[in-house]
């Protein structure tokens, strides 16, 4: 275990050669068939409308998160004005490395990034199993939602969890 306060770590955008570690990471962090491929990682990074984030610790990547736009129903017509939420995508922390204060570190970046562009909020969806996910997002200021059934792989059931930013 990595002690918060030892070592330092810095959060940077993504870059399209961080591919490979960011594919590792996530197979690491979740399950296959959860796990993203690595063609959705890629289209995470080419998009410009997704912000990709990583922790490195001493120039080792050790945590990443994506989020993307989600806009409004009847929002569409007037994109420039319209309200949108940051949908995140994913948040994934080395298991070696967790409860160090890197997911911390990762979300209020990506808080940040929403708030400067005026988002309202945030949704995610988390498998109600991923109990340290929960206890996480819980601890961010997120309230459970909606409770979707079977949501990852035809399976297993999700809470569709939100936070609004004052
Ligand atoms: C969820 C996850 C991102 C948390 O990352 P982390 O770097 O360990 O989180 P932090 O150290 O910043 O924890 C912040 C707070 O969240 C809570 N928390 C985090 N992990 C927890 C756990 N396993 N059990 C209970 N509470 C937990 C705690 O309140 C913690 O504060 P504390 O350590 O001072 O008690 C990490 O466990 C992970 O990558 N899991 C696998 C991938 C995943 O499920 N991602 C989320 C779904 S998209």
């Amino acid at each position: 275990m990595i002690q918060p306060d030892n070592t330092p770590y810095s959060v940077r955008p993504a870059v399209l050669h961080d591919l490979d570690t960011l594919v590792a990471i996530d197979a690491r962090c979740f399950p296959p068939g959860i796990a993203y491929p690595r063609a959705e990682i890629a289209a995470l990074l080419h998009s410009r409308s997704v912000l990709t984030l990583v922790a490195e610790m001493q120039k080792m990547i050790v945590g990443f998160t994506a989020v993307g736009h989600l806009y409004r129903q009847g929002d569409l017509k007037s994109v420039q004005q319209a309200s949108w939420y940051g949908e995140l995508i994913t948040l994934d922390v080395l298991p070696e490395f967790r409860r160090a204060g890197v997911g911390r570190r990762l979300h209020q970046a990506m808080e940040d990034w929403l708030r400067a562009g005026n988002a309202q909020g945030i949704q995610l969806h988390v498998a109600i199993d991923n109990t340290a996910a929960l206890n996480f997002y819980g601890r961010m200021g997120y309230r459970k939602m909606v409770l979707i059934q079977r949501y990852y792989l035809n399976a297993i059931d999700a809470w569709q969890m939100g936070k609004t930013f004052a």
